[in-house]
């Protein structure tokens, strides 16, 4: 009875126990394009060095052609028994073709294999990722054109700091996507490495051509030692770790919308369709989306310490440790693929409310870093400037008003060179416009940027 690779060797058969806990099918399946086109590729090598023949090369085709198809239409029989997603291809495969599929195997361990699939699999899944983190960029820069006078009150500490242009604020947003496209394109180059040819752990005495397969499979390259190539995880790892920063970068921006969503705030709202009810409260309006975003930005971090932890007690070479990289690694891609596909959507979706912003604006002394700067270009030195400004808040906190909204003369009490040109520069919009260098918050600079971001991502 032979329904495992390996069973003339065994006594018994395994333990029903043991082949729930070892097999992988149920989610290694999802890998099945990725491995049917490494085989493919393999097979064409081993053809190409005279290893198998032109006609076994052809078999394993149509077999293969035939088990794409029925993956494809939902007819595959996956088969538990047979562990994982290699085996159950390469089973079928020799149903299908005889010894043509018994052959393939050649010069090939499922332990460059699943590397190899792996590999494929998550370089298509980091180009789509890619693909998303410019479609969120291009929908935030269109929301920070439209916006880039609007004055939004800049906060350190929660505390209100200093007016800022809300286009500059998601521009902000704008800088951490990029990086993270960025990190995304370096991983790429290492998870682009073919490992095929690695075999078990040592290589293999088969002439492979590892370079033809690289080529053929579109990699940058093949790995350079067998045992690395067939038991380090750094590249899912690194991969993940990229994953939970653009997701901290989503979680940060949620945690903002959320609060600009409150009545406190009042300084955005989401479109309905990204909102959701309450089964007791009518009048509720929730910002579920950028709540559940913010949670599952946990779900990832978790999954870089997972896959991170599993790596690290592992001696050379393989160890059916790794296969546990799979789960976590699936569901940080399809969480941050999600994340982002809905944020594309509900930037789109985002009303701006500029009065709302501006009240607040108004309400936490924001310009006073213009009078101190306002002071030192009439001769004061930033620290003495600086002190009689507070002096000057302390008084307008006293009366209840903003600091711009001191009179002259009660300002003048605090130093005689200040004159009536200094309420232009109290005013919200001058303080935005007074800060017009590379990197800052003045509308002029904000488009700028917005130019900038624009060819960038075109
Ligand atoms: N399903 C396994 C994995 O995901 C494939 C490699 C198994 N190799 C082995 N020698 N048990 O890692």
């Amino acid at each position: 009875h032979k329904s495992q690779a390996w069973s003339a060797l065994f006594s018994e058969p395994m333990s029903e126990l043991v082949k729930r806990y070892t097999s992988s099918v149920a989610f290694d399946k999802r890998l099945w394009r990725a491995d049917i086109r490494g085989s493919l590729a393999h097979a064409a090598m081993l053809a190409a060095q005279g290893i198998i023949s032109q006609e076994d090369q052809a078999a394993i085709e149509r077999g293969m052609a035939q088990i794409t198809g029925e993956i494809e239409r939902g007819e595959f029989d996956w088969k538990l028994d047979l562990e994982d997603v290699h085996l159950n291809i390469e089973a079928r495969l020799t149903q299908l073709v005889g010894d043509a599929g018994k052959r393939l195997h050649t010069g090939r361990s499922r332990n460059d294999q699943v590397a190899t699939d792996v590999r494929l699999w998550l370089r298509a899944e980091i180009d789509l990722i890619g693909g998303l983190l410019t479609q969120l960029q291009q929908a935030l820069v269109g929301l920070a054109e439209q916006n880039a006078a609007v004055i939004l009150p800049g906060f350190t500490h929660l505390q209100v700091a200093q007016p800022v242009s809300f286009g500059h604020h998601m521009l902000a947003y704008v800088e951490m996507f990029a990086r993270d496209a960025e990190r995304f394109a370096d991983v790429r180059r290492r998870v682009n490495r073919l490992p095929l040819g690695a075999a078990a752990l040592a290589g293999t005495s088969y002439p492979l051509d590892r370079e033809r397969v690289a080529r053929e499979l579109e990699m940058e390259g093949v790995c350079q030692n067998s045992l690395d190539a067939v038991s380090d995880r750094d590249f899912a790892i690194e991969f993940t770790a990229a994953a939970s920063l653009a997701m901290v970068h989503i979680s940060r921006f949620s945690e903002e919308l959320i609060l600009w969503m409150s009545q406190n705030f009042g300084f955005i709202s989401l479109a309905d369709r990204f909102t959701t009810g309450s089964s007791i409260m009518p009048q509720k309006k929730n910002p579920d989306v950028p709540e559940l975003a913010r949670g599952k930005t946990g779900r990832v971090v978790g999954h870089l310490m997972g896959l991170i932890t599993l790596m690290k007690g592992q001696p050379l070479a393989y160890n059916k440790d790794n296969q546990e990289d799979k789960e976590p690694l699936f569901d940080t891609v399809d969480t941050l693929q999600d994340t982002l596909r809905i944020f594309v959507e509900m930037v789109g979706g985002i009303t701006v409310r500029p009065e709302a912003m501006e009240r607040a604006a108004r309400r936490g002394h924001a310009t006073a870093t213009d009078l101190a700067d306002y002071l030192v270009k009439k001769g004061l030195p930033f620290r003495d400037a600086h002190e009689i400004v507070a002096h000057a808040v302390k008084e307008a906190n006293a009366r209840q008003v903003d600091l711009a909204e001191l009179p002259l003369a009660q300002l003048q009490a605090f130093h005689p060179s200040i004159d009536a040109d200094v309420f232009e520069l109290l005013s919200l919009q001058g303080s935005l416009s007074a800060r017009d260098i590379v990197g800052g918050t003045s509308p002029r600079q904000v488009l700028a940027q917005v130019a900038r971001h624009r060819q960038r991502l075109s």
